[in-house]
């Protein structure tokens, strides 16, 4: 599987603290069947806004000392934009952190997010030659309500749709899970991360999600999701 949503790099964020946090979490992927992560620090004021020297860092000393511990995994490059108009310049300039150099940017909102102002953000972003990854949808209720028609917009302006694996998995609730639900019965996720904070409660962990999804959807889509075939189309 490969995870495309992770605070695994080493004291960049609010997720892993340091480097044995960060291999410690390496190590509980790969043991969830994980064997590509997407690094994707924050990139949010207040949390930290670190720029793509400090982020390849931080990766290459990761993948350094994943391969000297013997932990057989991928670590790829990313960053968690939280949207703000300011960080148009930075992708104006080229100087944005996609998902592994794809043209795909992973966009996070403040939870009180409205359609309207989503809508906006993926049209400049799209307007910039980028396509926006909106990272856990489902924390978001003004675009979930209503038979998550806001979602519909965004994925028809061009967006992707991210969904964290606890959420499908009712971790946050049976809520969540349902609306979560109806996304995935309606064909309106495209892709699946942990989003995984820390080696304890916020861990990088989809096996329980792939289970259930292998459960109950056809093996193509599940394959697609749990493989982040949507980055490479
Ligand atoms: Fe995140």
């Amino acid at each position: 599987m490969v995870d495309v949503h992770s605070h695994i790099l080493p004291a960049l964020d609010d997720g892993s603290k340091n480097m044995e946090e960060s291999l410690e979490m390496l190590r509980i992927a790969c043991d969830e069947g994980i064997r590509t992560m997407i690094a994707t620090p924050h990139n949010m004021p207040g949390k930290g806004c670190p720029d793509r020297e400090k982020v390849e860092k931080r990766l290459s000393d990761l993948r350094t000392a994943a391969a000297a511990a013997g932990i057989d995994i991928e670590i790829l490059l990313g960053t968690e934009y939280y949207y703000r108009s300011d960080i148009l310049e930075e992708f104006e300039e080229g100087r944005v952190i996609t998902m592994n150099d794809t043209r795909y940017v992973l966009i996070e909102f403040d939870p009180g997010v409205n359609r309207t102002y989503a809508k906006n953000a993926v049209r400049e972003i799209m307007a910039l030659d980028y396509r926006p990854v909106i990272a856990h949808v489902e924390r978001y209720p003004a675009l979930m309500e209503r038979k998550a028609e806001a979602v519909k917009e965004l994925r028809t302006m061009g967006a992707l749709i991210q969904v964290n694996a606890g959420s499908v998995i009712g971790n946050i609730g049976f809520k969540v899970k349902q609306s979560v639900k109806y996304l995935l019965q309606n064909g309106l996720v495209d892709l699946i991360g942990s989003d995984a904070h820390s080696s304890r409660h916020r861990a990088p962990r989809m096996k329980e999600c792939a289970k259930y999804l292998r459960k109950k959807y056809n093996e193509d889509y599940c394959e697609h999701l749990l493989n982040a075939a949507a980055l490479y189309e």
